[in-house]
């Protein structure tokens, strides 16, 4: 088990419905010195890619996402899912479908921020259906910015968010793979 495993073994607990509480560290609480060492994680793993941009999703791809540019020494963008008051820029826009809050959300972020020659990592603190990491990389497509990788701090993997990355030819690093969460057991891929 990594670092991350082990953490997800001690605290993380599981809720009804296949869902995975880790608010002691990463979706509430936030343990800082956790997330720099994932943000080293996915520097590392992507260090040689030329990156110049981070973007992520708020509320909880945020603290990953900036410890990532932080190691990478890169800005960190985070798409928002209302409309900020000073938001007077162009908007590049896309639809996210949740299928855990079975709400469609209109997420934005400002054009200037992204352009043509920006290779950009996608950060997010979970991948279940993908739908997130999807409309991310919509929004880079609009600036036509590349995305050069995903870089995922849990991934369910028994949903069908890996896959339909994969299939949409990007290139998807989990720090945490899930095999299963069934009877109250965080199983991990790598136990199989
Ligand atoms: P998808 O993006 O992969 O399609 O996932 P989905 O719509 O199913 O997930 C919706 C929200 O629920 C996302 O947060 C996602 O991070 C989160 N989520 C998915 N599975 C789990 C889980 O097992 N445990 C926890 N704690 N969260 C999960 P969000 O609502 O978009 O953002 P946020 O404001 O909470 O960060
Ligand atoms: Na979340
Ligand atoms: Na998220």
């Amino acid at each position: 088990m990594n670092f991350l495993e082990k953490r997800i073994q001690q605290e993380g607990s599981v809720l009804d419905g296949n869902v995975l509480k880790v608010d002691q560290f990463l979706t509430h609480q936030v343990d800082a010195q956790l997330m720099q060492k994932i943000g080293e994680e996915f520097a590392a793993k992507f260090q040689a890619k030329n990156i110049t941009k981070v973007i992520t999703i708020e509320a909880s791809g945020i603290a990953p996402a900036v410890f990532t540019g932080l190691s990478l020494g890169v800005p960190v963008i985070f798409a928002r899912k209302q409309k900020s008051v000073t938001m007077e820029d162009e908007l590049l826009c896309t639809e996210v479908y949740s299928y855990t809050k079975k709400v469609t959300s209109t997420v934005s972020i400002s054009s200037k921020f992204l352009t043509p020659t920006d290779n950009v990592l996608v950060i997010d603190d979970f991948l279940a259906n993908g739908q997130a990491a999807l409309g991310l990389s919509e929004l880079c497509q609009k600036a036509g910015a590349t995305v050069t990788g995903i870089g995922i701090v849990i991934e369910k993997s028994f949903q069908s968010g890996r896959e339909l990355l994969e299939k949409a030819g990007f290139d998807v690093y989990s720090l945490a793979r899930i095999a299963s969460l069934e009877n109250q057991q965080v199983q991990f891929l790598t136990e199989k």
